[in-house]
Formats: structure tokens, C-alpha cells, sequence
């Protein structure tokens, strides 16, 4: 069966009757779009749709509520293609405020009408984007999302947000292919009267007290006894990382950011910064019965902010910030937190896990290395900024100039007080090492954790693909309020 989602249906259907339709007027809201299929493969290698940003009512623990969205659906549409598919997706803002779309992950072109983040979408206006997955882009969970700088963070953190699956060797590996594939994609909403709220709570990065996993609070998902369950885990979060444990059952790492990895690797727990994902295989070797899927708390560093100026290093951390300004909201949750609900359903004949994934090849000596300080300070009439090289993010100003083909190691320093996810777009990475200790399994990754302190050396080569492209903190409200930089590729 075919989910294609072209201009026609997609006009047929804005006439439908749906569940979000139904509840805007309960909202007394106007309903700007019925819900399209919740998933859309390519087929004969083209994927073609239309995704609509709006505002529109969905239901979250059996409560209406207003939410940010691709086609009416939380998180948006699943799409999934193959390598060498041609991609087209025709966005149409409906939202107040300009977007666009970024395709984060993938490897294609940063320019025209592919995955270029400085086009930018006003409302009312729609922009088509077209892209070719190159014929050997790995296999791997991608995730899609608005990048239109001064909005992106306000609108991943109103809802916005969608898993874009590529479909390749990784998938063919027969333990694999024989696992039950499930899509954890999550996000945490904002709560009541939070919705929106700007200011203080950027510069720790906004949370919201509403977790989600896949749209929903609590979830069941379902392991066949003695299978495997295979997890397409990410986080599409504006600034909460998401530590994950589920009772009983250790994780299986398979594939990280950027696809497989050389053989799975043995988890208690998993730990994933805003943009970052995670393949798993869990075991259905347990007796039956039901187990949580834990978020554990984890301190991004914020501590240091709300105890006092202990720590600031004289960067400005000031005056009067602290508990009982909206600081403290990002950092409230105290113990586990039950985000869903995995039980025992079916069985199967016993499912090894497999030995052997795919190569992950080391990259060669860099030519260059550079060296990019993560911290934070204050500028006149701006408040609060956040800094790559004491510089903030300035449109047009290009920051770094690479060469096409170029092996580069990037040195990523962080020597503030708060946690900085840091993300390259366009080409992944290898990391080497974390304050001078070597990484222990290479994999490929577009998003690295570089914690307060710490200095984390990564290696990338710019293949394929010329133009203008980003890097920048993952926290969406650090990269709003100055961090990120501008990278030219040049031929
Ligand atoms: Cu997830 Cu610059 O993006
Ligand atoms: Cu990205
Ligand atoms: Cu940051």
C-alpha cells in the first residue's frame, strides 16, 4: 500500500472530518487542516508531499490542548525513503511567524531548494524543497524540523518536529530485519501557561513539564517474548536531554546519529541531548509482565547557575536570576519518570542479537584542526548571549571556511557552566576523544554532548556537497541567542 500524499489529496482531504478538527471547535479555535496519513514511504524512489505548519488542537492524555504541527499529527508525519530517492516536499506555513524546514542528518546539499536552513518560509507562504539521497547514504533515523533562525526554538518547543527513516544495509541485516521496529520519538510540551513564554527560561534552555513519546504521555509499547525490539529513539526536544532506562532490560546500541555502528554495544542506560538518536535492540528474554520505560534526571549544568555566581567564571552570570524567575523550570524533575510502557505481547523463536553490524571506516590524519569555544556572556542591550569563539551567530558572516574533500579535526571546548550538545549539519562525525581520553567503538554522529568543562575532539570530512552551511548548539534556545556559526564549503 502506497501513503503517497500528493497536491490532490492533500486539497480533497482539508475538507475531512478528523479527530483534530473536532477538537478545535471543542477549542472554539478555527481547525486549519485534517490530518494526512501518519506515514509516508517513497516508492519507485520519489517521496512527494505536503507538509502544513499550523497551530491546531490534538489530544495529549485525553486532554485537548493547542500544539504546533505537520498535518495536524504530533510528531509529524513518519517519512521513509531509500538512498538514491528523489525527495520533494512542498511546506506550507500556516503558523504567525516565518519557518522553513531542515533536514537534520542527512547527508544532501546545503544549497537552493534542498537542505538550505537560511531560506526562510513568511506565513501564509509555501516553499518547495527537492533533494536526491545520494545512492550510498547510510541507513539511519533522521529527524526533520524547523530551522528558520529567531523561530526555530519557539516552534520545536510548541510541537514541531517529525522522524525521517532512510532504509538500507543496517535494515537488511537478518537479526535486524527480524526485529520488531517500534519509533520513540520524544518531546516534552510545554505545561499549562508555559506555552510560548519566552525570556529568562531561554538562557538554561526551556523544558516543558509534559512528556511525550511519541505524541503521547505513557505510551504501551509492545516486545514479542523471546524477539527483539528494535528502537528508532530520538529526541526531538528544544533543550531536555533525555536519560532512558528501561527496567530489566538493557539497551542494545545498533546505530547512533549517523547509522550503524561496527557491533552492537551494551547499555544500562542511554543518554540523548536535544537532535541526537539512538537505535537499540531490546530482548524479550524476561517472564512476561510490564516494564517502565524511564526518563532518569540528569543536571545540564544549570546547577551552577541556580546556586549562585559560584561558578560563573565573571561571564555575567547575574544578578537576580535565579529560583522564582521561570530558571528553575528546566531542571525540576527530581526522581524517574515513567515516559512509557513496554509489555510482553506474542512470542517468537528466540532472536540472537546479531555479532556483526556494518563498518564504520576511521577517517584519515586532518589537515587542519581548529579549535571552537562553547561559553556564554553578556552584551550591551542584547542581556544574555551565547558565544562560539566570543562571537555570536550573525547572518551572513561567514565563520569558518573549509575546503571540499578536506579531513578536519575540530576541538570543541567548553569551558562555561552549562551543557553544549554541539551539531554540524550536512556531514557527520567521528568523536575521538573526550578530555584526552580515546572514544571506546567509533560510530558516525552529527550531534556530540560536550558537558561544562569539557574539551571533545571530533573528526569530519566535507564530502559531496559545496555551499553554506550551519553548526551550532542543539539546546534551540542557545543557538537563538547567538550560538551558532556559518561554515562555507568551498570547491
Ligand atoms: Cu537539528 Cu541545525 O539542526
Ligand atoms: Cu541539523
Ligand atoms: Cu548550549
Amino acid at each position: 500500500m502506497d501513503f503517497h500524499f500528493g497536491r490532490r489529496s492533500f486539497l480533497g482531504l482539508a475538507a475531512g472530518a478528523s479527530a483534530s478538527v473536532a477538537g478545535a471547535a471543542l477549542l472554539g479555535r478555527s481547525a486549519p487542516m485534517a490530518s494526512g496519513p501518519s506515514r509516508v514511504r517513497s516508492s519507485g524512489g520519489r517521496l512527494e508531499m505536503d507538509l502544513v505548519a499550523a497551530e491546531t488542537a490534538v489530544t495529549i492524555a485525553n486532554a485537548p490542548r493547542m500544539a504546533l504541527t505537520y498535518n495536524g499529527l504530533l510528531p509529524g508525519p513518519l517519512l521513509e525513503a531509500e538512498p538514491g530517492d528523489a525527495v520533494r516536499i512542498r511546506l506550507h506555513n500556516r503558523l504567525n511567524r516565518p519557518t522553513n524546514l531542515h533536514y537534520h542528518g542527512l547527508h544532501i546539499s546545503p544549497s537552493g531548494n534542498a537542505d538550505n536552513v537560511f531560506l526562510s518560509v513568511a506565513p501564509g507562504a509555501s516553499q518547495t524543497y527537492d533533494f536526491s539521497l545520494p545512492a550510498d547514504h547510510p541507513a539511519g533515523t533522521f529527524y526533520y524540523h524547523p530551522h528558520r533562525h529567531g523561530s526555530v526554538a519557539d516552534q520545536v518547543f510548541g510541537g514541531l518536529g517529525g522522524v525521517l527513516i532512510v532504509r538500507g544495509a543496517l535494515d537488511r541485516i537478518p537479526e535486524v530485519q527480524a526485529a520488531q521496529e517500534q519509533v520513540v520519538f520524544l518531546k516534552d510540551l510545554p505545561g499549562d501557561g508555559d506555552f510560548g513564554s519566552m525570556g529568562m527560561g531561554m538562557m538554561l534552555g526551556r523544558e516543558g513539564a509534559v512528556l511525550t513519546v511519541n505524541g503521547q504521555v505513557n505510551p504501551a509499547l509492545s516486545i514479542p517474548a523471546g524477539g527483539l525490539l528494535r528502537l528508532r529513539i530520538v529526541n526531538g526536544s528544544n533543550a531536555r536531554f533525555w536519560r532512558l532506562a528501561l527496567e530489566d532490560h538493557p539497551f542494545n546500541l545498533i546505530a547512533t546519529d549517523g547509522g550503524a555502528l561496527e557491533t552492537p554495544v551494551q547499555l544500562d542506560e542511554l543518554l540523548l541531548a536535544p537532535g541526537e538518536r539512538a537505535e537499540v535492540l531490546v530482548r524479550g528474554d524476561q517472564q512476561g509482565g510490564r516494564y517502565r520505560l524511564l526518563n532518569l534526571p540528569y543536571a545540564r549544568g544549570s546547577g551552577g547557575m541556580m546556586g549562585g555566581m559560584g561558578r560563573s567564571r565573571g561571564m555575567g552570570m547575574g544578578m537576580g536570576m535565579g529560583r522564582g524567575m521561570g530558571m528553575g523550570r528546566g531542571s525540576a524533575q527530581q526522581g524517574p519518570v515513567p515516559v512509557a510502557t513496554l509489555a510482553y505481547e506474542g512470542s517468537v523463536a528466540t532472536l540472537p542479537l546479531p555479532e556483526r553490524l556494518l563498518p564504520v571506516v576511521p577517517l584519515p590524519e586532518p589537515v587542519r584542526t581548529r579549535r571552537f569555544l562553547l561559553n556564554h556572556g553578556m552584551a550591551p542591550g542584547m542581556g544574555m548571549v551565547f558565544l562560539i569563539n566570543g562571537r555570536a551567530y550573525e547572518h551572513g558572516r561567514i565563520d569558518t571556511r573549509v575546503q571540499l574533500g578536506d579531513t578536519e579535526e575540530w576541538e570543541l571546548v567548553n569551558d562555561g557552566v552549562m551543557d553544549h550538545p554541539f551539531h554540524v549539519h550536512v556531514n557527520p562525525f567521528q568523536v575521538i576523544s573526550r578530555n584526552g581520553t580515546p572514544e571506546s567503538y567509533r560510530a558516525w554522529k552529527d550531534v556530540v554532548l560536550v558537558r561544562a568543562g569539557e574539551t571533545v575532539r571530533i573528526r569530519t570530512r566535507f564530502d559531496d556537497f559545496t555551499g553554506l552551511t550551519v553548526y551550532h548548539c542543539h539546546i534551540l534556545d542557545h543557538e537563538e541567542l547567538g550560538m551558532m556559526g556559518t561554515l562555507e564549503i568551498a570547491a
